[in-house]
């Protein structure tokens, strides 16, 4: 028999109950023995629940019953979570985690602390919600060396972004529509100022590259910023405002990672990823451009990731799993400012002005512009910083990165 806790009853620690004794009979086949749910961590009561036998408060009752093998942590944040886990993988457990903020910031730690205690520290469910890719990045693509990985990280946000383009709703009405759908994080923040992402992205490069990357190394940009005109300029250039992190290796070995959003052409497929699907484009040497879609967010989604990694784990007591990566350090990073690209810019000035500033551009227009409102797409790529030279005589708007 393998005994399973669950820490924090949530959105995702619910459903990975129901998923997890919905399933039970095929997981179990699966594992090749009985998987159990035994504990469900939680401050809060649940007498009505179909798993009201399994509450317990008090952490140590699960740290201390050497029956339980693999703990689910869907707490959230890196305090409690963070002891808990520490606890329970020295404790001889797999621990297993939807949690991209302790990953994030600890992953390293965690996964040493795994090694030392021959256990497995597994994270499916903390990129992309449902979509498999740490497994795939981490194993399936392991022959290649990985150039860069770029997409959608984050549902609420690609939530919002289709909500301005496709309904005309300004960012504060969609942000409502989102958190009355139950997509936003508890803190809108995370989602709109881009955090979220910069964890997710985080993950995804270490794991690629090889060399833990903390969030505070990740210049992030969130969608606070965009309206409508923006969203209008950029389907005349026929282009879509997505939320992209993007981790590029560059020739010294760095990684240049970031989270922005950028004009994505129509053509390409992350365009059509909307609502609050996720959408993930790894390249490879060998493979080329890999791309993975699907549920970015959501209880069931993310329960089905979670699950995996149960399933994983329970297959895998006594063994482990090879997955880690070397520390970080300051040397792991470059500013995205010395990435080239090709810019839109919208400015209070005139196409004229513009011009004179950027060289050639694509001039763009929209039905009830301002007089003295200019946007372009510069015809030349460079980098921010020369950017940023060229517009200094300028009453900027807009700055936003294009994906060619
Ligand atoms: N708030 C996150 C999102 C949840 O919207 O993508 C999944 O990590």
């Amino acid at each position: 028999m393998v005994n399973v806790a669950i820490l924090g009853f949530g959105t995702v620690g619910s459903g990975v109950a129901e998923v997890l004794t919905g399933h039970e009979d095929s997981i179990s086949r699966k594992v090749d023995d009985f998987v159990r749910l035994k504990y469900i961590l939680d401050v809060r009561d649940f007498p009505d629940s179909p798993y009201a036998g399994c509450f317990v408060k008090d952490f140590s009752v699960i740290e201390s019953d050497p029956e339980v093998d693999v703990v689910v942590e869907t707490i959230g944040g890196a305090t409690v979570a963070l002891d808990f886990t520490r606890r329970a993988l020295k404790a001889g457990k797999s621990v297993v985690t939807s949690n991209k903020e302790l990953v994030a910031e600890y992953g390293y730690e965690l996964l040493m602390l795994a090694k030392e205690y021959n256990v497995n520290y597994l994270f499916e469910a903390s990129v992309g919600g449902g979509i498999p890719i740490i497994h795939p990045l981490s194993q399936c693509l392991a022959a290649n060396n990985i150039l860069e990985i770029y997409g959608i990280l984050n549902g609420t946000t690609n939530y919002i972004l289709t909500r301005m383009i496709r309904a005309g709703l300004s960012f504060d009405t969609a942000l409502k529509e989102a958190q009355e759908r139950g997509y936003a994080e508890r803190d809108p923040s995370a989602d709109t100022e881009g955090h979220d992402a910069c964890r997710k992205i985080c993950i995804l490069a270490a794991i690629a590259f090889g060399r833990h990357i903390y969030p505070r190394q990740v210049p992030t940009e969130g969608i606070t910023r965009i309206t409508l005109a923006d969203v209008d300029y950029a389907d005349a250039a026929g282009r879509k405002i997505k939320l992209l992190g993007r981790a590029i290796r560059q020739e010294d070995g760095r990684i240049c990672a970031y989270v922005a959003p950028h004009l994505v052409n129509n053509e390409n497929p992350l365009a059509g990823v909307e609502d609050v699907f996720n959408g993930i484009t790894v390249r490879g040497d060998a493979i080329g451009d890999v791309m993975f879609y699907g549920r970015g967010a959501g209880k069931l989604p993310t329960a089905s990731a979670v699950v995996a990694d149960v399933i994983d784990a329970a297959k895998h007591i006594g063994s482990r799993k090879l997955m880690d990566w070397a520390p970080g350090g300051e040397d792991t990073t470059r500013s995205p400012d010395t990435l080239r690209s090709r810019w839109y810019v919208r400015a209070s000035c005139t196409n004229d002005m513009m011009r004179a500033m950027l060289g050639d551009v694509l001039p763009l227009a929209r039905r009830g512009a301002a007089e003295n409102e200019a946007a372009c797409i510069t015809a030349d790529e460079m980098t921010r910083t020369q950017l940023g030279i060229r517009l200094q005589n300028i009453p900027v708007l807009s700055v936003i990165r294009v994906l060619d």
